[in-house]
């Protein structure tokens, strides 16, 4: 039996407590994203599609993004409890001689303004407010010196492709250390472009063209387009060439004679930390250490490179145990959630680098948005060193991690 009682009206009043709105319709779409995906949802539904295909695909098939992606996914923890933690955790470290609040850095992305107006300046200014370090490609549509400006005291990292005519690679090295990056990261996965299908079946093209197609795809997403137009014109912020296809645009940055030769040239000419991004293998990171780099990103490039290679996630444990007392080791590619940077950490990487992260977060908001992607992973990263029982990143150790794909043997190089 149900005893039941006429309501009051006082606690009628109790229960109808509403919110204010919030009149800010940017605000309250970014508040509204609890996950990098929910940002991704936003991204899609504002962004043309040729300009949202080509940061959300990979090449080929894409496996080598669904396989570094389902390598997070197959993560379980392994939590300590009874830690007599305190409300906060400490996120932050030391990584390539320098700070970072977080365990993650903004990755380098070319063609960056394309997917939303303000670009690599919502990154700088972002990862400035944050406290943790902006990458700059070579590829990118904001120059070295706004890039400075937008991130004046906090740390900027330049992304070097060796390209063909090498003296406009050695002239952006020298004035990314003239502007005061601290970090050079040499991209090693790229002789040629990858082959990305999305862009070549939306016949995507810098600048975008317009065709029947798009202009009908232009019509739910009128701010993009307004943007794009009425802002500066969407350039390669340090290269010459300005047109094109996707492919040919990277394949005339690309050289695919670049060799280990190429590693002593840019260590003359760049005197802060040099890192070499792309690495893919235990043998190569052993070589890189012998050549003397300071770092090492196991990465393919966010799967937009070579389909089918090695998830760097899985590479982690073994470069570690063969050259992680002699370099630093970060890792890339499938990175959405906070939960997938703390696991790189618990397994030896020193650090992260979230690219598509970064990129749906500019696309839902530009800046806010930007800012939101970083407040949603921290939130994760802190949550989940709490759930495992560790206050500091240094007590992440692999008995909190387990592999679950791997617990079948694989094949070893
Ligand atoms: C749209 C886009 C453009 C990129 N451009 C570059 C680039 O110019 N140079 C480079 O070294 N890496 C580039 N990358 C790769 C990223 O630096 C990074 O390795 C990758 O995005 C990591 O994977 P994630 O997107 O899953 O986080 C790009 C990635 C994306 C998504």
């Amino acid at each position: 039996m149900v005893t039941r009682q006429v309501p009051k009206p006082s606690e009628l009043f109790e229960l109808m407590k509403f919110k204010k709105p919030q009149l800010n319709a940017k605000k309250r779409r970014l508040d509204a994203a609890l996950t990098i995906n929910d940002l991704r949802t936003i991204a899609k539904r504002r962004t043309p599609k040729a300009a949202f295909d080509y940061t959300d695909g990979s090449a080929e098939d894409e496996i080598s993004l669904a396989r570094a992606r389902q390598a997070f996914l197959d993560v379980e923890f392994s939590p300590s409890i009874l830690r007599g933690l305190s409300d906060t955790v400490d996120t932050s470290t030391e990584i390539f001689g320098g700070p970072s609040a977080l365990p993650f850095a903004i990755a380098p992305t070319g063609f960056t303004r394309l997917m939303q107006t303000e670009g690599e300046t919502a990154g700088a200014a972002a990862a400035a407010a944050a406290g943790i370090p902006f990458t700059l490609s070579t590829l990118g549509t904001t120059s070295i010196e706004k890039v400075k400006e937008a991130n004046p005291n906090g740390r900027n990292w330049f992304q070097l492709y060796v390209m063909r005519e090498r003296e406009i690679s050695y002239d952006l090295a020298q004035r990314a250390a003239k502007a005061g990056f601290d970090t050079l990261f040499f991209t090693v996965d790229t002789p040629v472009a990858g082959a990305r299908l999305r862009d070549k079946r939306n016949g995507f093209s810098i600048p975008p063209q317009l065709n029947p197609g798009t202009i009908v795809n232009a019509i739910p997403r009128p701010w993009w387009w307004w943007d794009f137009l009425t802002t500066p014109k969407l350039e390669f912020a340090s290269l010459s060439s300005t047109g094109g296809t996707v492919g040919e645009l990277l394949n005339a940055a690309m050289d695919p004679t670049i060799s280990f030769d190429d590693l002593a040239v840019i260590r003359d000419l760049f005197p802060g930390k040099i890192v070499v991004k792309g690495v893919q293998n235990v043998a190569d990171s052993k070589k890189l250490v012998d050549l003397g780099v300071d770092g090492i990103v196991l990465s393919n490039h966010g799967g937009r490179q070579l389909d089918r290679a090695p998830v760097p996630f899985h590479l982690l444990p073994e470069v570690v145990r063969e050259v992680g007392n002699d370099t630093e080791i970060a890792i890339d590619t499938g990175i959405m959630s906070g939960a997938d940077i703390v696991a790189s950490i618990a397994l030896g990487a020193k650090f992260t680098l979230v690219g598509r992260a970064y990129l749906y977060g500019l696309m839902a908001g530009g800046r806010e948005g930007v800012d939101r992607m970083i407040h949603i992973l921290r939130d994760q990263i802190e949550r989940t060193m709490k759930l495992l029982g560790v206050a500091t990143l240094q007590e992440l150790a692999p008995t909190h991690v387990t592999q679950l794909q791997r617990l079948i043997p694989r094949r070893t190089a």
